[in-house]
């Protein structure tokens, strides 16, 4: 199947989100689709699953138009979208989701669902029950039932929007090579939209660039990291330099003695820990892992069933969130709308709230400082602009800007979540800065290659066990990958 995009334009407002993309897609291939925050990538591959109309523009497959009036029709047209948060029903298990489908309104006979599944399951090693409740599948796993729906259901062109993030390596390595056998023996073709780099260059035949809603080209592959970046934002990112600290005599920062901590899934049991001021610490684990939970019971979100837990040399054991905050802990949620930022807010009121004083508020001052903030962390908004119309990258930089600029504790999840090269480069500026003034940096990613960078140390969680990996400039992307599915063993040999 051969897909044409002819004068795609879409509008949001003030935004072109899609400006004039002209993109031929063949069987076959595998095309990574990239570009920085708010390039327009997920806006385009919406327009082509029918998930979102298109202001003006055609699609034509094999040499003929076709008109879209939602996700449905594209899949009969043979265009199918893996979505990032499946509208699943919790209480269904994999084959009646798999009937009832991942919000595309297609349902599948029983009998054809049950073979496919099967068989479909055992072609690419994908480990699939059909009797598992929804609830209990890892994201990889419900990412694997998806891609064999859309199969099921006839998909020739296949697109994955940010595939590769919460997977295991393993999980990863068992997608790549599905996609690669679908496009080459079936042949698929398979969209990719990715900020990460390493996955593009491993995966794809040819790459197509967006930025600022326009097409700035395409190129076949292999080409470097630096050749794509240099496509994506115009220029080489200049290297990035970590200021090397003294942390053999710094203060503590942050200090766990033995401490238990009970999450609804998981359980930490005795974990000791001593952060010196200016040390960064990863952590590592498939999602539930037990990360998180440890994150948060640093900040006091999360309460310790034993143990202790300083803060410099002051206990602060089993004190509120509020508490933490007051003495010099900040906090960064990985759903930066679900828990850093409110929805319906502008950025004026998220910074007037962020100041001591939120009673007594002088809106003048705010608007002022607002502006101020904005300019400084280059924030693409207006003080007057609600939250949620940002892109990602810009909630970000405004999460940032709201941070205390000297805590004793940063606490982070997911600090890069779904940034690009250049956003994520300059977020770890501003945390690097703070770590020079002595804030210790507590963070947890899924991103290995981010863990590998900018730790000093990296402790990894499996179903609330955890391993520490004590100098993090001598371990390997694959040590932690090992580690992450829980061969703790493999180290002791
Ligand atoms: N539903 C919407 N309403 C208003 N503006 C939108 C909407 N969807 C996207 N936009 C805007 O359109 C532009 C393109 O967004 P899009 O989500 O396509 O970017 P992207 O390339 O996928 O970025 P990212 O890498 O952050 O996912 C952005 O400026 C974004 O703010
Ligand atoms: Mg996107």
């Amino acid at each position: 199947m051969q897909v044409n995009l002819r004068h795609i334009h879409k509008r949001f407002g003030a935004v072109h989100a899609n400006n004039d993309i002209n993109l031929t897609f063949h069987a076959g291939r595998i095309v990574g689709i990239l570009g920085e925050n708010g390039a327009g990538k997920s806006t385009l591959m919406k327009i082509l699953s029918g998930f979102q109309p298109v202001d003006s523009g055609e699609i034509w497959i094999d040499n003929r138009p076709v008109a879209y009036t939602g996700p449905q029709a594209a899949i009969r047209n043979g265009i199918g979208m893996l979505q990032q948060d499946p509208l699943d029903v919790p209480a269904f298990t994999v084959l009646e989701n798999f009937i009832y489908g991942g919000g595309d309104g297609v349902f599948l006979p029983r009998k054809t669902a049950a073979r496919q599944l099967r068989e479909i399951s055992q072609r690419f090693g994908f480990e699939l029950d059909p009797d598992m409740p929804i609830s209990q599948l890892s994201i990889g796993q419900r990412q694997q039932m998806e891609i064999v729906r859309l199969l099921t259901l006839g998909v020739k062109l296949l697109i994955l929007d940010e595939p590769t993030t919460g997977i295991s390596a393993e999980q990863k390595q068992v997608l790549f090579d599905a996609l690669r056998e679908l496009a080459s023996k079936d042949g698929l073709t398979v969209l990719l939209v990715s900020h990460k780099l390493e996955d593009v260059i491993a995966l794809c035949h040819e790459v197509a660039v967006l930025r600022a809603g326009r097409l700035v080209g395409t190129r076949n592959m292999p080409a470097t990291n630096a050749q794509l970046v240099t496509m994506m934002f115009g220029q080489q990112l200049a290297p990035q330099t970590r200021k090397p600290l003294d942390l053999v005599h710094a203060p503590d920062a942050l200090v766990l003695e033995n401490v238990n901590i009970r999450g609804s899934r998981v359980h930490i049991e005795n974990l000791s820990l001593r952060q010196k001021a200016g040390e960064v610490i990863g952590l590592a684990g498939l999602d539930g892992s037990g990360q998180e939970l440890m994150l948060r019971a640093c900040v006091g979100l999360q309460k310790t069933a034993g143990g202790r837990v300083r803060l410099k040399s002051e206990d602060v054991t089993g004190q509120s969130y509020r508490a933490f905050l007051a003495k010099g802990v900040a906090f960064g949620a990985a759903g930066r709308l679900e828990e850093g930022l409110v929805e319906g807010l502008t950025l004026t009121e998220h910074v007037a709230l962020a100041t001591e004083n939120a009673t007594l508020i002088d809106w003048t001052a705010a608007h002022k400082h607002c502006e101020a903030q904005i300019k400084l962390y280059d924030v693409r908004g207006r003080p007057e602009s609600m939250i949620e119309q940002l892109s990602g990258g810009n909630q970000q930089r405004v999460l940032m800007a709201l941070m205390p600029p000297s805590p004793i504790l940063l606490a982070l999840e997911q600090p890069t979540r779904g940034l690009d090269v250049d956003s994520a480069r300059w977020i770890w500026e501003q945390l690097l800065e703070r770590r020079d003034r002595g804030a210790a940096i507590l963070f947890s990613s899924p991103d290995l290659d981010e863990l590998v960078a900018y730790s000093d140390r990296i402790l990894v969680f499996y179903a609330g066990q955890f391993f520490e990996i004590p100098d993090a400039g001598r371990t390997t992307i694959d040590e932690i990958g090992r580690l992450i599915g829980g061969h703790f063993e493999v180290q002791h040999a």
